[in-house]
């Protein structure tokens, strides 16, 4: 099976992993093994799905590598999420269903330390129909990947506690699940504007995550609410907000570096991968060697230098089961992830220059990292070489 672009889905293709249910994902829009029909892409596309996994004889073998478990831990996390949160932005009395979120923080973050799915495969939720709830499981997700590992330096990072303590991830995920949950109280005219927000929209926006730390304080340990008020703070001070003081009661500087609790500069990366990686109401998503890039690119020094390895070894810029164009105009299948060369997987030829078919995949591997002579150029159309190179660089600059 491999991912293919809701866009070049074509008549005949079989789905190979089931399509949720936007308001219900536990049960199914579009059911396995059943061939798609085209007319359900434009709705695919409402619901910011980008791709889906189609059968493919010859690939079946990436089957094994994507878990459909994984999927259902996290779609169970969505709908606790998704049920409490419409909850309380219909009746502000209701309270956060913490032992829910608990619960299933604990059955994906099992999940997750059990293995089966290696390091390989990144699989984010869809984005749904509801940006605020996906993003929020997205993020905890992916944080709980980081930080599973970061095992050593959350001992070093939060010596206070003893090492079980200082390395348990629940904190994290649970505060990553409502490190936006401030925004339930930004006006939907702002939090939708296709454009560009004003400065007095931007300072609406901004006190997201003062709203949020009000609203979870009394009901989550500190460490996870410490998530929700500092998740937009920078390493190097660029962030906000800033350190209120405690005599005067106003704002100062934001807190850089060490200051900032680890919890939160995982979460901090998590966020903005996922915001850059997600349809939203002013940009389509970017593909994931893009969001790197640029992440890489325009944020230096904004990120934890030991979080960010973490990170950069956790996600992959080409996902397994992702087609590729490659410099000799050969199409592949992305089949494994090398964290030490990320932008040069392993790859399976499926379609020749001149556009045939090849029958079986398997005997066209090409490990690029081994093939100086061959990269990736372009991901469904788009041409990534200006990514792929600065990620090359900064990989080499981490290495002299
Ligand atoms: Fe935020
Ligand atoms: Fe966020």
């Amino acid at each position: 099976m491999l991912r293919v672009p809701v866009h070049k889905l074509q008549p005949g293709m079989i789905l190979a992993r089931p399509v949720p249910l936007p308001d219900d994902p536990r049960r199914f829009l579009l059911q396995r093994d059943r061939e798609i029909p085209l007319d359900v892409v434009p709705r695919l596309k409402q619901l910011g799905i980008m791709d889906v996994w189609v059968r493919h004889r010859e690939l079946e073998f990436l089957e094994y590598l994507v878990d459909p478990e994984l999927g259902e831990r996290q779609r169970e996390v969505y709908s606790h999420v998704r049920r409490n949160f419409e909850q309380m932005i219909r009746n502000s009395s209701v309270e956060l269903d913490v032992v829910h979120f608990e619960e299933s923080i604990g059955s994906l973050f099992e999940f997750l330390k059990s293995g089966s799915t290696g390091d390989v495969l990144l699989q984010k939720l869809d984005a749904f129909d509801n940006y605020l709830i996906s993003h929020s499981a997205n993020v905890c997700y992916l944080a709980l990947l980081v930080g599973m590992k970061l095992d050593r330096y959350l001992i070093e990072e939060r010596r206070f506690k003893s090492a079980k303590d200082a390395k348990d991830l629940h904190i994290l995920g649970l505060g990553c699940l409502l490190h936006d949950i401030g925004k339930m109280h930004v006006p939907p005219a702002i939090l939708n504007k296709p454009g560009k927000l004003d400065d007095v929209e931007m300072a609406e926006m901004r006190r997201h995550t003062n709203h949020g730390y009000e609203m979870v304080r009394s009901a989550i340990p500190a460490a996870a609410a410490s998530i929700v008020l500092n998740h937009h703070q920078r390493w190097d001070g660029s962030g906000y907000p800033g350190r209120i003081d405690h005599h005067t009661g106003t704002e100062g500087a934001p807190p850089a570096g060490r200051k900032i609790p680890v919890f939160a500069r995982i979460a901090t990366i998590a966020d903005v991968y996922d915001a850059a990686t997600s349809r939203r109401c002013y940009s389509e998503a970017k593909h994931p060697v893009r969001a790197l890039a640029e992440m890489r690119n325009w944020s230096r020094g904004q990120f934890d230098p030991d979080v960010e390895a973490a990170f950069y070894r956790t996600v992959p810029p080409f996902p397994v089961g992702q087609v590729v164009t490659l410099s000799n105009g050969v199409d592949a299948v992305v089949v494994d992830f090398n964290p030490d060369y990320a932008v040069r997987p392993k790859v399976q030829s499926i379609r020749t220059a001149r556009g045939q078919r090849i029958a079986n995949p398997s005997l066209e591997e090409i490990d690029l990292s081994f093939c100086d002579d061959i990269e990736i150029v372009s991901v469904d159309g788009e041409d990534v070489r200006p990514y792929v190179a600065a990620l090359e660089e900064l990989e080499f600059a981490a290495l002299a």
